[in-house]
């Protein structure tokens, strides 16, 4: 490793400094997410070997036999929070309730919300797949039982939001409200180093993301959109690129580093869409906001939304800041063309 890189370790204990708000038990959670994301990708690079010669008898960085991946991403990022002694409570996509800090570790006062394998269906075929994590502070105090009170606050008051993608690279993406940074795993050292300082989105893209195999099921407005986006979306009113990869990570990542939109609407079959609002739309609409784009439902801003139950879903649209507003004019009906 040459004289000085930017790893991700110094970079958060930076961010502390600058930032006094961030204590050490938050660079702490944030290096001990690192430690999984590691661990998990180490796994998914075998994916391949495991589906074929089945448990290749290897252990995880806990100590755990070789389980199928989201099962085993979801015992590696629970594993790491427990350590961390930072959290008072985490949910994951994988657990129906809220997961109970172990006994043995000490409590602390931040949440972390996750989705430990985003992409699953894209295992089996070697396409990138992800982990997503969403950072609050609780909200009672902490000589009170921890509830789904301190878990549904709005997106708005997410401390930290990140994501992992296991693609060519591994990378972690995050941000603490002071901007968005990019880290990629030097597999040699097994460090991440800063790679992409500062990522801002373009104001507006080429590209539009969706699964138009559900077009038929969509409202009006929706098909409008896409209608239009393909005739005359991109830059100078050119026809926008289709790009659909089916893992909202890699989509997201694509569009956040090249511009453009990314859309799972509501349809007759999933009334509020089929993405989960605590653990994918609040952490990649703060980490797209604080790259200059923008997140909705269609009509309201993703990060305003008032959690009702923790495994919600939400429509999402997502990605450059014009093609979000000129999407939302179509799905409020108020542009057709
Ligand atoms: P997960 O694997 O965590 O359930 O997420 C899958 C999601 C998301 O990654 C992707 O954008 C979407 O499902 C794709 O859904 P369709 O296959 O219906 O397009
Ligand atoms: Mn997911
Ligand atoms: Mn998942």
């Amino acid at each position: 490793m040459n004289s000085f890189v930017m790893t991700l370790n110094r970079h958060i204990l930076e961010q502390e400094r600058l930032y006094p708000q961030a204590t050490g038990a938050f660079t702490n959670l944030l290096i001990d997410i690192a430690l999984a994301a590691k661990a998990i990708s180490h796994e998914v690079n075998k994916a391949g070997l495991l589906d074929i010669f089945g448990a290749v008898g290897t252990q995880n960085v806990f100590g755990e036999s070789q389980q199928k991946l989201d099962v085993m991403a979801n015992d590696a990022m629970i594993k790491a929070l427990n350590f961390s002694g930072t959290l008072c409570t985490m949910a994951s996509e994988e657990n129906e309730d809220l997961i109970p800090i172990a006994e043995e570790f000490p409590k602390g006062k931040y949440i972390c919300c996750f989705d430990p394998l985003d992409g699953s269906s894209n295992i089996d075929v070697n396409v990138s797949i992800g982990t997503i994590f969403s950072i609050f502070r609780r909200v009672t105090h902490e000589d009170q039982p921890v509830s789904l009170q301190d878990v549904l606050q709005p997106g708005y008051s997410q401390v930290c939001a990140g994501y992992v993608i296991y693609g060519s690279s591994t990378m972690l993406v995050y941000t603490t409200g002071a901007g968005v940074y990019g880290f990629t795993l030097d597999p040699d050292y097994g460090s991440f180093i800063l790679s992409h300082p500062k990522i801002k989105i373009p104001s507006k893209g080429k590209i539009y993301s969706v699964n138009e195999g559900n077009y038929y099921k969509w409202d009006e407005g929706v098909r409008n959109y896409v209608n239009w986006a393909k005739q005359y979306g991109g830059p100078d009113g050119a026809p926008m690129t289709g790009r659909y990869i089916g893992s909202l990570v890699a989509d997201f990542h694509r569009n956040l580093l090249k511009g453009g939109v990314f859309l799972y609407p509501a349809d007759s079959k999933n009334k509020n869409g089929k993405l989960r609002l605590m653990y994918e739309a609040n952490p990649l609409a703060f980490i797209v906001e604080q790259a200059g784009g923008k997140a909705s439902n269609g009509t309201q801003r993703i990060l305003d939304i008032q959690p009702q139950e923790l495994h919600q879903r939400t429509p999402l649209i997502i990605g450059s800041k014009e093609d979000v507003e000129i999407a939302e004019q179509f799905v409020q009906g108020k542009r057709t063309e």
